[in-house]
């Protein structure tokens, strides 16, 4: 008589465990999946097998379901319950990730499937590694109720504990309607997918048209395009759901693994001490004239690359990753071919969010500086351009990781402190001998200093004029300034690159304390 407690031959255990997991690694089923790729849109797992090495992915919570009832749940329990979670290596280092997956119930979140994000978030905290959300879901699970808002609050939390203790980066890949928006936007970068079946928004068309009378397609309200454009939401747009995945591998690639180490060095190939060729030519000897600041930058760069973030939002600024002999740095340019490179509300808030996330995560700043001030007028006083301007200055004086300004051209005001100076808390300030350093441009300035003269001159073009010319032989140059200890050295532009070099391999071990807080308050 056979025991109680006898199983089954372990060969039919691990028959059986090998059907279980082929029945979860189905999803939703060979339908959904068919009609998941009628809409062009990879499935889950395809999309990690893309991200991981070959061979590394590692799951968690395969067979977790969901525990609700209601709604006939308890009839439609999916292994993995619409969302796959685990860890592997991108380029030989650990990620965790998590992937929505639409083919089950929609890819909405419950409970569980808010509980297995979490679990990822967890391990990659103990153990310092990055996380990749790939997100395709139609929000929060209407049949779990308020329980499913619980999950969100959970993932929520996930990221914020997260944030500046490991990189978070999240690709749209399918809808996201309501709170589910926010999980993205808690991240540090979101990289948006083009086309139809990507979108978010808090809240959708119908509802946008019935309470407002405002006729809007899903494209129109929350597509790529315009949240890479005009909300700045996103912060790189790419064609498809391979670039997407090739794009956040490049991403991975200048950041470290966590806030507790160095970004990756590593050789490029490119001599550290080249000329950077040709500078001279780029920048015009007017110096009203707008030049090719992205030109620029590829030119000092290892071999010209420059992952540039928020392409297409708030131009007027340019900021991005790059690697200078070797090292990973962020750069933060003004763009003269917008608005003259004057900094405004949004230029603020992207240079300010950016310079936070290098500073977290040990990334050294370059400044180039070419601006002639923050952008006059009512519309941006009454955007808030005191509180969004001071974004840039707060993010800038909190940073302590090496800061190195280059000053290419202007150099006006509040926005030449808004780039970083020594008061504020540079290490090093180089400027170009084509740099202008002044409280204001010369024109307001002589208005303004010599109001009355004009008013008396028998003829105020002329006095203006000669004044002009005055301010600007005094101001016009960097050597006022490095006279007065605020410039370190005026340098060649051919030496940009070397002089970036050495100063990054000085500040290496650089160490600034700060007082202890529970937390700054940045101005919003
Ligand atoms: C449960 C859902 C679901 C959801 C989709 N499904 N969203 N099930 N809860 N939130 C299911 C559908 O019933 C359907 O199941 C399957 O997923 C595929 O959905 P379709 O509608 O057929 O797909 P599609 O036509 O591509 O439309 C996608 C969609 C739509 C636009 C996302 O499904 C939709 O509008 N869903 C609801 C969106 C929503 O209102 N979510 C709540 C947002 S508020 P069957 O079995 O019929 O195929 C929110 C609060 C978060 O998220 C708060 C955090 C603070």
């Amino acid at each position: 008589m056979s025991s109680l407690y006898e199983k089954p031959p372990v060969e039919k255990l691990v028959e059986e465990l090998k059907q279980l997991k082929a029945k979860a690694y189905q999803g939703g089923g060979d339908e959904r999946i068919k009609f998941q790729h009628s809409k062009g849109k990879l499935t889950a797992r395809e999309r990690l097998a893309l991200l991981f090495d070959e061979g590394t992915f590692m799951e968690v919570g395969t067979f977790a379901t969901t525990k609700a009832t209601e709604f006939g749940l308890d009839k439609q329990r999916f292994y993995g319950d619409g969302v796959v979670t685990g860890w592997g290596k991108v380029d030989g280092r650990v990620v965790f990730a998590y992937a929505q997956d639409f083919t089950v119930l929609g890819g909405s979140l419950g409970e569980t499937h808010a509980s297995k994000i979490a679990k990822v978030y967890e391990l990659a905290l103990k153990v310092g590694a990055p996380v990749v959300g790939i997100n395709d879901s139609g929000g929060a699970r209407i049949q779990e109720g308020a329980m499913a808002l619980e999950g969100y609050g959970m993932v929520f939390r996930s990221n914020v504990m997260a944030s500046g203790v490991v990189p978070q980066i999240t690709i749209m890949a399918g809808p996201a309607a309501g709170g589910a928006v926010y999980s993205p936007a808690l991240t540090d970068f979101i990289i948006m997918i083009k086309g139809d079946a990507y979108y978010m928004f808090v809240t959708g068309p119908e509802i946008t048209r019935v309470s407002l009378g405002e006729e809007v397609s899903y494209q129109d309200l929350g597509g790529a395009v315009v949240h890479s454009t005009k909300s700045g939401v996103v912060h790189f747009m790419v064609e498809n759901e391979e670039e997407a995945i090739n794009l956040t591998k490049r991403l991975l690639s200048y950041l470290p693994s966590n806030n507790m180490e160095e970004p990756p060095y590593m050789e490029t190939g490119d001599p550290a001490d080249r000329d950077v060729q040709g500078v001279e030519q780029i920048m015009p000897n007017d110096a009203a004239k707008p030049y090719n600041i992205r030109e620029i930058i590829t030119r000092i760069v290892d071999n010209g690359e420059f992952l540039e973030v928020h392409r297409h939002w708030a131009t007027n600024i340019i900021v991005g990753f790059a690697r200078v002999g070797g090292h990973v740095v962020g750069i933060v340019a003004n763009n003269p071919e917008e608005f003259g490179g004057s900094i405004d509300v949004d230029a603020a808030d992207k240079a300010a969010r950016f310079i936070r996330f290098c500073d977290a995560f040990n990334i050294p700043l370059i400044s180039l500086t070419d601006t002639p001030g923050y952008v006059p007028g009512t519309e941006q006083e009454y955007k808030g351009i005191i509180r969004h301007g001071a974004k840039m200055l707060y993010a800038f004086a909190e940073a302590t990781v090496p800061k190195i300004n280059v000053i290419l051209r202007k150099a006006y005001g509040g926005a030449h402190i808004a780039m970083d100076i020594h008061s504020l808390g540079a290490d090093l300030v180089y400027a170009w001998p084509t740099a202008e350093i002044a409280v204001t441009g010369p024109e307001g300035a002589v208005r303004i200093l010599f109001r009355k003269e004009i008013q008396a001159s028998q003829n105020p073009d002329e006095f203006i004029k000669q004044k002009i010319a005055e301010y600007r032989k005094l101001f016009a140059n960097p050597y006022w300034a490095a006279e007065k200890g605020i410039i370190d050295d005026v340098i060649e532009p051919k030496d940009t690159r070397r002089v970036i070099v050495r100063a990054l391999e000085m500040l290496k071990n650089k160490r600034e304390f700060r007082y202890p807080k529970k937390h700054g308050n940045i101005p919003l």
